[in-house]
């Protein structure tokens, strides 16, 4: 990957069969030739089943890194079901989304396992793509900035400086997520900077300018480049505007 902070990322979540996995990744592919200019990078993020055949697939085009969607905060053992971050990494992946709402929601995830999952991505040489974002509830009584600032003080802050400093972040709001309402470029603009301020207090203000800080919840092609336009916003994590190569290529086009 590129030095550049600038990314758009794609979670796919539970969605794709093989053959429509496959489909999918050739046409975008295809599409970061003929519609993208050269600097830009994305990452796909398929379900496990896939992530061998899509890591052959883009084998030979050096802007498009594919990662897993979770892994375990275990190097290996009797976890039935639980993937680690170093089978992860054998099968060519690159990055591994870690602490995404829906898994804090639905399988209970803790500050703390988030924790464990960074340690073990790191060892294993992934890069961390660490989710975070408040709830509508938190928002409403303002409790956003602090909600975000307890998931990076006990999932991020404790590690290194130097860990921290290979950590890219997904600010993603709850309330944002698959329910077609956006934040508005302000919003995500306003958090984004805090998320910067904060990490630049553990790594220092020049490491943290480096940081790739995105921004996911409804992104679509028409709200991206406001989105993008803002100072601290480097990009995208996309949920269902990536299962359809158009839309998620014109969002990509949106980081210029
Ligand atoms: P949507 O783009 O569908 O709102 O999902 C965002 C997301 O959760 C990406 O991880």
């Amino acid at each position: 990957m590129t030095t550049s902070r600038k990314l758009v990322a794609g979670n796919w979540k539970m969605n794709l069969l093989r053959e429509e996995a496959l489909a999918l990744t050739a046409e975008i592919k295809g599409m970061m030739t003929t519609d993208v200019s050269s600097a830009c990078q994305i990452i796909l993020f398929p379900p496990f089943v896939h992530l061998t055949s899509i890591v052959q697939l883009c084998s030979d085009n050096t802007r498009i890194a594919v990662g897993a969607q979770d892994c375990s905060e275990f190097s290996f053992g009797a976890y039935t079901g639980q993937v680690s971050a170093e089978m992860i990494k054998s099968c060519g992946a690159t990055h591994v989304l870690i602490g995404h709402s829906e898994r804090r929601a639905l399988c209970a995830e803790s500050n703390e396992m988030v924790r464990m999952k960074i340690q073990q991505a790191l060892k294993s040489g992934l890069t961390p793509v660490l989710c975070i974002g408040e709830s509508l509830a938190q928002r409403e009584n303002g409790l956003a900035f602090s909600t975000v600032n307890h998931q990076l003080e006990e999932g991020l802050f404790s590690l290194p400086a130097t860990d921290v400093a290979k950590v890219i972040i997904a600010y993603e709001p709850v309330w944002a997520i698959g329910t077609g309402l956006s934040a508005t470029p302000e919003q995500a603009q306003e958090m984004h900077a805090y998320i910067r301020g904060q990490i630049a207090k553990h790594i220092g203000d020049k490491a943290a300018a480096f940081s790739s800080i995105l921004y996911g919840g409804s992104c679509t092609p028409e709200n991206a480049p406001s989105l993008f336009s803002k100072p601290d916003i480097d990009g995208g994590l996309i949920g269902g505007a990536s299962l359809k190569s158009r839309p998620f290529i014109d969002i990509v086009k949106a980081i210029g």
